[in-house]
């Protein structure tokens, strides 16, 4: 396994395996991996000869007042849990590797971006799809393996490779789940053990939701209770909210492909989770 640093060594190795004709499968990530990274990992370790990581802590998707500077930063650790994965290189850029000073595109992906955590986190989704975009532009992959935990930024991320033609597979990957039922998080650290016991509410939440849209509850109701539950449990909710699968906005009674997508706070912490199913 390979570990470069500048954008020159990410380049000559990935010339010898297009010269070969060799599939490469990407996973950008932030680092500070747990099961849910390692699961995609193993994911694209299935679909590609070769397979990148990217860990760069992207300081254009923090908002002001956000974690960008207490965000784990466990780059060795990193390495040595990607090491017996097959991962053959491991791309870890600096902030100024990765951004010019004197920058001025950002890639905006209107619409899908604008509300849940969009609305939460003004300028997020800017940050993500420009990074996103860079590390496609860099690493040109065959595929690219994204965790469904963060189910809008899959949204925003297949909107804009579809609308910019870029030559990508996506490939979305269940959420890893802790045994109980919390899903897996690199913010889950920031959480104290009273916390992490008051956080498997999140998953609750959505499971009681997905039983009531079952019964025939109105989606305004489960949403309004959902928000009540998680207020009861010691969350502050930002939002709760009944969308169609595919587009993200707010269902109806006639939508049968759904996602519930919840974002809460727990203290400092802010966190999301999500379930799809369909009626
Ligand atoms: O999901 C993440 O870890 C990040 O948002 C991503 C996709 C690596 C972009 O910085």
């Amino acid at each position: 396994m390979v570990v470069v640093d500048k954008l020159s060594g990410l380049q000559q190795a990935l010339k010898t395996w297009r010269q070969s004709s060799q599939r490469i499968a990407f996973v950008p990530t932030m680092g500070n991996l747990h099961a849910g990274h390692l699961q995609l990992v193993t994911e694209a370790r299935q679909l590609a000869e070769r397979v990148v990581i990217s860990i760069f802590v992207n300081p254009s998707q923090f908002g002001v007042g956000e974690d960008y500077a207490s965000y784990p930063r466990t780059e060795q650790d990193d390495i040595d849990k990607l090491k017996p994965l097959g991962v053959d290189l491991v791309f870890m850029p600096s902030v100024a590797e990765m951004y010019l000073p004197d920058a001025k595109t950002t890639v905006l992906v209107n619409g899908i971006s604008d509300n849940y955590c969009g609305a939460f986190r003004p300028g997020h989704f800017a940050g993500v799809a420009t990074v996103v975009c860079k590390l496609f532009n860099m690493v040109q992959p065959d595929v690219a393996v994204f965790g469904l935990k963060d189910f809008q930024q899959l949204a925003v991320i297949r909107t804009m490779v579809k609308d910019l033609n870029m030559p990508v597979q996506i490939v979305g990957v269940d959420t890893v789940r802790e045994a109980s039922g919390l899903a897996m998080s690199s913010r889950n650290g920031y959480l104290s053990d009273g916390q992490k016991a008051v956080a498997t509410s999140l998953y609750q939440s959505l499971l009681a939701a997905k039983t009531a849209v079952l019964a025939g509850v109105d989606y305004e109701d489960v949403e309004q209770q959902s928000l009540l539950f998680l207020q009861q449990a010691g969350f502050q909710p930002d939002y709760f909210s009944i969308c169609r699968s595919h587009d993200l906005a707010k269902a109806t009674a006639a939508d049968n492909d759904l996602v519930l997508l919840v974002a809460a706070k727990l203290g400092s912490t802010r966190l999301i989770d999500n379930i799809c199913f369909t009626k």
